[in-house]
């Protein structure tokens, strides 16, 4: 980034998740971005865990003065299916148990917050979705205007042309809130998918984990727990030598789009049935070419091939 370039102003909406641990030491190591409030949600483990550890990860990175605001408990239209402790451990950082933070979450609501920082600068804001979308469908509901105060969205979630991994057909944000994914989907408004068409091709292996776990950081020494607790599951279920890369895959977006193919392609969301979850492009030329109901729905700019080593070097040179 030339010395030059402002530092584009991010909220981050999160489920930490220990993926979502990665890509915040990122957004924050990274001069390109200035990372101004996380914003919490339920999804990896329930909402209480994920503000909790929304705060602890600011304070071990030495940034306790950004702001983090709760959000929502649970879906629009269903129930919480749970937390996925065999995953990301009972505390949502791999059994970690970080000490009780020192700041608060904001009085605010998440979904008030994030419309309130994005309409003081229309245009300004991206907003860096990690978890369930459930916080910027109900600031879509209350707020008609929230599509026109935002610069953009770009959201790790979703799976076009690949099959999921919350259930066969549906990836774990997008199958956690179907209605508030589908709702975010049929805006007209910018947002870029970084799904798991993506994500699983960005592998970091113990030698990348490794280089990131030695720095002499608190970051680092907390990833070292984190990490290990996430690589054990994937070494145990995908039979994978590292990790799937998923959250900090969408923040490199961010610091070099350069790196992703995109193909833009209007997007509708199961909510019904076995499928339920899964994000199904259009592929094709859009409106009125468009079968129902993806004739009126503006593209989605649907991140379809990756530079994966690139991303990783991007991912272990910043992080820590
Ligand atoms: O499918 C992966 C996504 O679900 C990541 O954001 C992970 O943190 C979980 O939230
Ligand atoms: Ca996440």
């Amino acid at each position: 980034m030339s010395s030059a370039a402002a530092a584009r102003p991010v909220i981050i909406d999160t489920d930490p998740g220990i993926d979502d641990a990665l890509a915040v030491f990122l957004a924050l190591a990274s001069p390109e971005l200035e990372v101004i409030g996380l914003t919490s949600v339920y999804g990896n483990v329930s909402i209480e865990a994920t503000t909790h550890n929304a705060l602890c990860l600011l304070e071990l990175a030495g940034r306790g003065d950004i702001p983090v605001a709760r959000g929502a408990a649970g879906p629009m239209a269903s129930a919480y299916r749970g937390a996925i402790p065999h995953i990301h451990g009972d505390d949502g950082q791999g059994n970690a148990n970080l000490a009780a933070p020192a700041a608060v979450p904001q009085a605010a609501a998440a979904h008030d917050w994030m419309y309130a920082r994005a309409a003081a600068a229309p245009g300004q804001v991206t907003l860096m979705a990690l978890g369930p979308l459930t916080n910027l469908a109900l600031a879509l509901q209350r707020y008609p205007d929230f599509p026109a105060v935002v610069r953009e969205i770009v959201l790790m979630g979703g799976n076009a042309l690949c099959p999921g991994n919350a259930s066969p057909a549906a990836e774990a944000n997008i199958f956690n809130d179907p209605e508030a994914a589908d709702l975010v989907f049929a805006q007209d408004w910018p947002v870029t998918m970084i799904g798991l068409d993506i994500t699983r091709k960005v592998v970091l292996r113990p030698a990348d984990v490794d280089a990131i776990v030695s720095r002499d950081t608190a970051p680092a020494r907390h990833l070292s727990t984190a990490l290990g607790f996430y690589q054990s599951f994937f070494a145990s279920t995908n039979r994978l030598d590292g990790l799937f890369a998923h959250d900090p895959t969408a923040v490199a977006y961010l610091l070099d789009e350069s790196l992703f193919n995109l193909s833009r392609w209007p997007v509708c969301v199961e909510t019904e049935g076995i499928s339920r979850g899964k994000t199904w492009p259009y592929v094709g030329a859009g409106g009125d070419e468009a079968p129902q109901p993806w004739r009126q729905r503006p593209p989605v700019a649907v991140a379809t091939e990756v530079d994966a080593a690139a991303v990783v070097r991007l991912i272990v040179e910043r992080t820590c």
